[in-house]
């Protein structure tokens, strides 16, 4: 046991305020992802507090915050959703402008593009994905 253990960094959820801020980032990000044509029709046969949840799930998921979710896995809950990679990259656009936008520093956002990467193969649907 050390003292240095209090030094250990806090979580980008908690650095950018935790979750009061990702309810600001998750308002900025809805009105972003509705407003795009490409995407908005994903979202039109679910309710809206159930859009709000998703989003503020999404962005706690990205920024490492507590994970609070206990329902289908990421794949299991968008592979019948046929997601091609082109409209993943206009959410993470979508996504990492709101965080620009918010003043979100740039470590934490190129970490939140590493995480997109990481998350991706299983948010996309694997015929229309690149899979390789
Ligand atoms: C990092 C990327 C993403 C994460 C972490 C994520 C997270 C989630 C989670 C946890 C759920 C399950 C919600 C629930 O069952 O309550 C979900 C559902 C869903 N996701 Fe995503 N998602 C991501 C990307 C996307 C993208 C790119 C789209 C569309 C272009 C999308 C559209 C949807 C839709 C339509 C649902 C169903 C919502 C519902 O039935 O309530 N997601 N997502």
């Amino acid at each position: 046991m050390t003292v240095t253990e209090e030094t250990a960094p806090a979580s980008h959820y908690d650095r950018i305020g935790g979750a009061s801020s990702v309810k600001a980032a998750v308002e900025l990000f809805y009105d972003k992802v509705l407003a795009d044509p490409a995407l908005a029709g994903y979202f039109t046969s679910v309710d809206m507090a159930g859009q709000r949840r998703h989003l503020a799930l999404m962005l706690t998921v990205v920024l490492g915050g507590p994970n609070e979710y206990s329902g289908r896995g990421l794949a299991e809950a968008h592979q019948p959703l046929n997601i091609p990679v082109a409209h993943y990259a206009k959410v993470g656009e979508h996504l990492t402008v709101t965080l620009t936008e918010l003043g979100v520093p740039a470590d934490i956002l190129a970490d939140v593009q590493t995480v997109l990467g990481q998350v991706q193969d299983q948010v996309v649907s694997a015929e229309a994905g690149s899979g390789a």
